[in-house]
């Protein structure tokens, strides 16, 4: 049986718990819990997934002597030190903060002949302190498929925090936008999504009732109509349709199904779920049995830029 440490929304520790179920799993920290389970759970709750590789106590040299039999000493490798919960540890001679952690670490393994090369690695050593107790997981420095973290870059100018949901909806969902000219947008404003597809060279139709930012006046690319979705008629059909209004889920749902006929087949589509409560398989389950008429190919996943909401990727049949 291997170990995964799962990262979270604290919000949802019962929801996950769920997910979770059969397998074993124990709460170390916040937002962080110990699963058991043969293969990587998938888990529509989690953000990151990292299977552990050594448990150690937290004392530094048990910590190197462990990290050592992970690596190969060609490898350049990096340390992500990590800590969660009481940070006063019982064993005391490893640094108090997470930076100088991954230092102390790091020079110890170097006085060894390891390399470290914190630019560009061919292995990162994710340390992961917790409950006293301190795991230890080797990765590639490609991301992590089930880290669906992203952040703004830096000097980029972005509308808001749902502009980076879509773009995690993007990369987490592997959405293939190359054929997509002209998506709708509804529940647009103040048009963090709108801006996001623009970017991408999508041509977006932008439906609210409340205004978009002004700085996408002038944004060819968007086109803005100040009305309700459900009082929308195009002439045309669209090659996507992105959601995020602010409704219960049933009735954001029952617009989509109005408004599919104006999406073309395999269209890709992504809604948030805004959740009323925590009850989010509840509200899953809902949209799903609704929107299967029209719809298909369901996905779900909490992104790191959700609150109590969960982003649904479906295609248009
Ligand atoms: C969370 S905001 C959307 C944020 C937006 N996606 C962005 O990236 O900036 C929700 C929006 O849904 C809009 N909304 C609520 N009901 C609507 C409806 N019936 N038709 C269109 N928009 C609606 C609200 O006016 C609000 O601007």
């Amino acid at each position: 049986m291997n170990k995964y440490l799962v990262t979270y929304q604290p919000l949802f520790i019962s929801e996950i718990a769920k997910e979770i179920e059969p397998n074993k799993f124990e709460t170390l920290a916040r937002g962080l819990l110990l699963l058991e389970s043969p293969t990587t759970p998938e888990l529509i709750l989690s953000h990151g997934i990292y299977k552990v590789d050594a448990i150690e106590p937290i004392d530094v040299d048990q910590i190197v002597q462990s990290i050592k039999n992970l690596l190969d000493k060609t490898e350049g490798f990096a340390i992500k030190c990590r800590i969660h919960g009481n940070k006063d540890f019982t064993i005391t001679t490893i640094e108090k903060n997470s930076r100088d952690i991954e230092v102390q670490v790091g020079t110890k393994l170097e006085q060894d002949g390891f390399i470290v090369d914190r630019k560009n690695p061919t292995a990162v050593i994710l340390l992961t302190l917790a409950q006293n107790t301190a795991f230890i997981t080797k990765s590639k420095p490609t991301k992590n498929p089930s880290n669906t973290d992203t952040n703004a870059n830096d000097n980029e100018e972005i509308i808001n925090r749902s502009q980076l949901k879509l773009r995690e909806a993007i990369n987490y969902f592997n959405l293939d936008l190359q054929n997509v000219k002209t998506a709708l947008d509804i529940g647009a404003a103040p048009g963090g999504f709108s801006n996001e597809l623009s970017k991408r060279g999508i041509k977006v139709t932008a439906i609210d009732p409340g205004k978009l930012d002004p700085t996408l006046a002038n944004d060819k690319n968007i086109q803005y109509l100040q009305i309700r979705a459900e009082d929308f008629a195009p002439k045309e059909k669209f090659d996507m349709l992105v959601n995020d209004m602010n409704l219960h889920p049933r009735e954001s749902a029952g617009i989509m199904l109005v408004l599919s006929k104006f999406i073309k087949p395999k269209a890709p589509c992504v809604m948030t779920i805004k959740c009323p409560s925590r009850n989010v398989f509840h509200y899953i389950d809902t949209v799903k049995e609704l929107l299967k008429k029209d719809f298909k190919d369901f996905k779900f996943k909490h992104l790191p830029h959700n609150k109590m909401e969960i982003t649904m990727q479906t295609t248009k049949t």
